[in-house]
């Protein structure tokens, strides 16, 4: 994708907040969306899993990190009855480790609150401590495991749940 090594060089400290947007996901991200999805995920979700849930699926809110107006991360949650299932949440490798995902994913969690949603939840696999790393800092704690739980090699999930 032509836009990949421009959004490779992006260094938090560095954007002018101006620059910095975080948005409703549109049929138009799904590319770049999929792009990062394929180097993020051993089972990676497909365009038309993306299409279908911003379509079909009245449940679900993605939202897509951009600066200077490049997709360089997203997140998506589905609603259910007051309480928010995190389905997925990626930066750009290129971008990793610099706090973006931090940034994304609190911006994210403060607009479940604004919308009355309490709880929030989502499931990482074991051997992900980059990701539970982030979670607990976010004030995720652990409630149980999903044995077997990725097709891709039965590793087993813990799921995590924070209050909003
Ligand atoms: C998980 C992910 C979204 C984190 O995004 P990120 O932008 O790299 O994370 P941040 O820079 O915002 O880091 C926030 C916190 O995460 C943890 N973290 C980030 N990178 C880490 C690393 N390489 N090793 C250990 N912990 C790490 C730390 O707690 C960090 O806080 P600190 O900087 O105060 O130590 C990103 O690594 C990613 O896209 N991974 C692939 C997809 C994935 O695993 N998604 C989660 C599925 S459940």
């Amino acid at each position: 994708m032509e836009n990949r090594t421009e959004v490779q060089q992006h260094n938090k400290e560095e954007i002018p907040k101006e620059a910095i947007r975080i948005r409703p996901m549109v049929v138009e991200d799904i590319p770049m969306v999929v792009a990062i999805e394929e180097v993020s995920f051993p089972t990676p979700w497909t365009t038309e899993s993306f299409v279908s849930e911003l379509k079909d699926n009245n449940l679900a809110r993605y939202y897509c990190l951009e600066i200077n107006n490049k997709v360089i991360g997203y997140m998506g949650l589905w609603l259910v009855i007051g309480e928010a299932h995190i389905t997925n949440v990626a930066i750009w490798p290129g971008c990793r480790g610099q706090g973006w995902g931090e940034y994304l994913m609190l911006n994210v969690m403060n607009e479940m609150r604004k919308l009355g949603i309490s709880s929030i939840t989502l499931e990482v696999r074991v051997s992900n401590t980059t990701a539970q790393n982030l979670y607990q800092k976010l004030g995720f704690k652990p409630a149980g495991l999903r044995k077997r739980y990725y097709s891709d090699n039965m590793e087993d999930a813990i799921i995590m749940w924070a209050h909003l």
